[in-house]
């Protein structure tokens, strides 16, 4: 899809630190802006009232996704695992059902997604999901195997979809747009660093980045060391191994 064929798209979880930044992005680019939230957090998109529209309500509740997708080309959601009532797979499921068929559908997650069971993870990495999961799940607070879930159903789906697979991430100004590989464990991705910032910019650029259909780009920071290292000896912004 080229940039002109982009006008309308729907932010999901647009009151969160990812999702405001990603209504940045896409205003700066000229797009109209629909953001999806928590009626109690309308209030952290006041910054950019009269620029976008805001529909209030739970993001896995298909009537406010039907009525937020309306009319969009693209739709990026964030996915969160929060609470015990398949809030992440709900959010995934109503906006398959809704967006209208060709739409542009980019979803976030973190690197402990995988596609296709090729990632190659740290024990430490492995051990630290585990131990969030339990714990998780013990306090009621946070359902990861949802999340796992809602992607399982992206993978699974003919719509236009990518699933973007976050590094750590961290505050700061925009360093530029993040360096992807399909497989965490590729020594490009060794940083495990990422802007928030960027990781929206990452999201909002795939919108029109047809390369990226059908993928699940596992991201990093473009001017990590392993980013660097990886730029200078294949001196290609981007790389996909
Ligand atoms: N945090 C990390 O280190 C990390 C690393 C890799 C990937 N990621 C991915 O990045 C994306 C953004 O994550 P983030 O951690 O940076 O958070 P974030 O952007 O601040 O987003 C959190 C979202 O969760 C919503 N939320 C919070 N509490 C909720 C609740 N009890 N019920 C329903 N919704 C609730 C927030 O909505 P309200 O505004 O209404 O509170 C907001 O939309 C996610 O897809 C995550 O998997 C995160």
């Amino acid at each position: 899809m080229g940039t002109d064929r982009v006008k309308k798209v729907c932010i999901i979880g647009a009151s969160g630190k990812l999702g405001q930044y990603m209504v940045g992005h896409a205003l700066q680019r000229g797009y109209e802006v629909v953001g999806v939230c928590r009626e109690r957090s309308v209030p952290k998109l006041a910054a950019f009232e009269g620029r976008m529209t805001v529909v209030p309500g739970a993001t896995n509740d298909p009537e406010v996704i039907r009525r937020a997708v309306a009319g969009c080309d693209g739709v990026l959601t964030v996915l969160v695992p929060w609470g015990v009532r398949q809030y992440a797979s709900g959010t995934a499921q109503a906006v398959l059902d809704h967006a209208r068929p060709g739409a542009r559908l980019v979803f976030s997650c973190g690197w402990h997604i995988t596609r296709d069971g090729k990632d190659r993870y740290s024990r430490l990495f492995t051990l630290g999901v585990r131990i969030a999961a339990v714990l998780g799940k013990l306090v009621r607070a946070v359902e990861i195997d949802d999340q796992v879930e809602a992607c399982r159903r992206v993978f699974a789906s003919d719509t236009r979809w990518t699933v973007v697979r976050g590094s750590s991430l961290e505050e700061g100004e925009s360093q530029g747009l993040p360096v992807w590989s399909r497989h965490v464990g590729d020594p490009v991705l060794a940083g495990n660093l990422t802007r928030r910032v960027d990781f929206a910019l990452f999201m909002v650029e795939a919108l029109t980045d047809d390369t990226l259909v059908r993928e699940a780009p596992a991201i990093v920071g473009c001017l990590t060391p392993s980013a660097l290292a990886h730029a200078g000896a294949s001196k290609a912004p981007w790389s996909h191994e």
